[in-house]
């Protein structure tokens, strides 16, 4: 979290290779970033790495199913055939509760819907790690909820997820939250992992006083 031009996105995208490095350096699996090729990087991040962001990038002229598997097809992690990639990107559209758009054209369907298919894409090649710069940020409350717990479900489940959001909501079902002005982390809070939905609004409350402290 943290003001508007403070380095949110900047940070997100210097640990996921896709911006260089100035000084320091980012391990991401045992591997230094700093020191990987281009290409190398290309590769880490379509097999390793999974990507939600607020404005959602989906291509206008395939369904939401083919943008969904795109990633698998392009591809070497995943060995399958085309029938098996369409049979997994099907499962997760099920488990994220949209399997009804599958066929749908992108201009068809809603923003939180098209949000939750961008998860599905984001996890087609089962990647380690998901980043999310403002996931929400485009979503009325509703949908926001039904993203967020999704993607607290896939937590759950064993994939680290690192987002960027403003929502004091999104964030108090995160695990840790760092604070970030001007390029600097300020503050750092450890909330623990979310177990219930009981603690959320002990969880708000707690980070939103912390949040104030800071000069949110
Ligand atoms: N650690 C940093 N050192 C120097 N410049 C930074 C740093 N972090 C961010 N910036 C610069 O600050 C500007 C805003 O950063 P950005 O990541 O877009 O902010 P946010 O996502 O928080 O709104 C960018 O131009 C970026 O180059
Ligand atoms: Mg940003």
């Amino acid at each position: 979290m943290g003001p508007s031009g403070s380095g949110k996105s900047t940070l997100l995208y210097t640990v996921s290779g896709m911006n260089g490095m100035t000084a320091g350096e980012v391990i991401f699996c045992g591997r230094n970033l700093g020191n990987l090729k281009e290409k190398e990087l290309a590769r880490l991040r379509l097999n390793e790495m999974g990507f939600i962001f607020q404005q959602m990038y989906m291509l206008k002229n395939l369904t939401v199913l083919d943008n969904i598997i795109l990633p698998a097809c392009q591809s070497d992690k995943i060995r399958e055939s085309r029938k098996e990639t369409a049979r997994r990107g099907c499962d997760l559209m099920h488990k994220l509760g949209i399997i009804e758009i599958a066929d749908n054209e992108i201009s068809e369907v809603s923003g939180g819907q098209l949000q939750r298919a961008c998860i599905c894409r984001s996890m087609i090649n089962q990647p380690g790690m998901i980043f999310a710069d403002e996931p929400t940020g485009a979503l009325n409350r509703a949908a926001s909820k039904e993203v967020m717990e999704e993607l607290t479900k896939i937590n759950g489940e064993g994939t680290t997820i690192m987002l960027v959001t403003h929502d004091v909501r999104v964030a108090a079902k995160c695990g840790r939250v760092l604070y970030i002005v001007d390029g600097n982390i300020k503050g750092e809070y450890n909330l623990g992992q979310y177990k219930s939905r009981e603690e959320l609004r002990d969880r708000e409350k707690t980070l939103n006083n912390w949040l104030l402290e800071l000069g949110w």
